[in-house]
């Protein structure tokens, strides 16, 4: 039993031993670069490249990855050098190889995604040692334009509604969107979620979200509104549209009302004083 033991110790001793001398080697030949473009617009394939640098190892086959899919395999002794493999969500559309880079050139699938992008060396045989590096690429377009807000009056009454429109620009992801009056953040109602515009080539979208408002009746001057869209990558994109609507008062008649309110407000407090003591003196005289 012990002996057995034994043999398992020294059999995992000698495979580390092993790994450690197979990553001593491996350094001999390493990509020395690793071309992926952080974003890939759906519209336009993306190019990605491999520099690698051999030494004195001699090159089997390069193979590019998206996730854990080949989609591009390079063999410069065989016939067909030059293989490319579509899977679902991608469209390779071609590569190219020199003596110590490879080249592929992909179609981003048109939805919002993040993946990983991996090219492999690797060396003749009997070692076939591999060099391996990975990098992301997130599929996304920017808009190119502002949000629209559409609807809003110039001059509005106290009291009264608004419908008021924010559309962005097409983007992927669909923007969202935020709307403020006097810097203040409005909570959606249920009734106003985002709504998204059918999809462009490429999977773009616009989207729009209502707002209503109601003048309150005592308002005065104007408000304020901001639309803003946000695309939500890293770090987030922010696009935004104002509109200033004046609210339609006779200035003075409101300060005099409000002047008046104050003042009727300052009777009644008298007033209240007043009957008070008047309790309290009858009380005593009362007593
Ligand atoms: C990949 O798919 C596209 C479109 O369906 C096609 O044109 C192309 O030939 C395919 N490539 C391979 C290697 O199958
Ligand atoms: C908002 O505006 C967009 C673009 O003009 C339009 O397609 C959409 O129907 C509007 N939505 C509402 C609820 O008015």
């Amino acid at each position: 039993m012990l002996s057995f033991r034994k043999m398992l110790h020294k059999n995992v001793k000698m495979k580390i031993l092993s790994l450690i001398t197979l990553c001593a080697i491996t350094s001999a030949h390493e990509i020395t670069q690793l071309k992926v473009p952080l974003y890939a617009d759906p519209r336009r394939a993306a190019e990605l490249s491999c520099h690698f640098q051999m030494d004195d190892q001699k090159l089997h086959s390069v193979k590019w990855y998206r996730d854990l899919h080949e989609i591009f395999r390079y063999n410069p002794s065989q016939k067909t050098q030059i293989r490319l493999f579509n899977v679902t969500g991608i469209m390779v559309q071609g590569g190219a190889c020199e003596t110590d880079s490879c080249v592929v050139r992909v179609m981003p699938p048109p939805e919002a995604t993040r993946a990983a992008y991996t090219c492999e060396v690797s060396t003749e045989g009997p070692k076939f040692l591999i060099a391996r590096q990975t990098k992301h690429m997130t599929v996304v377009a920017m808009p190119d334009e502002d949000p629209v807000i559409i609807g809003a009056p110039k001059l509005v009454k106290p009291g009264e509604q608004m419908l008021l429109n924010c559309t962005t620009d097409y983007s992927l992801p669909p923007s969202d969107i935020n709307w403020y009056i006097d810097n203040e953040l409005q909570k959606p109602e249920p009734w106003q979620h985002i709504e998204l515009s059918p999809p462009l080539p490429g999977g773009l979208r616009a989207s729009w979200r209502v707002l209503r408002v109601r003048v309150p009746p005592a308002a005065n001057g104007a408000l304020r509104l901001r639309c803003e869209a946000i695309l939500m990558v890293e770090p987030p994109v922010l696009r935004d549209a104002t509109a200033t609507i004046t609210i339609y008062s006779r200035t003075q008649l409101s300060k005099f009302v409000s002047n008046k309110g104050g003042n009727l407000y300052a009777n009644a407090n008298a007033l209240f004083a007043l009957f008070w003591t008047f309790n309290v003196i009858s009380k005593f005289t009362s007593l």
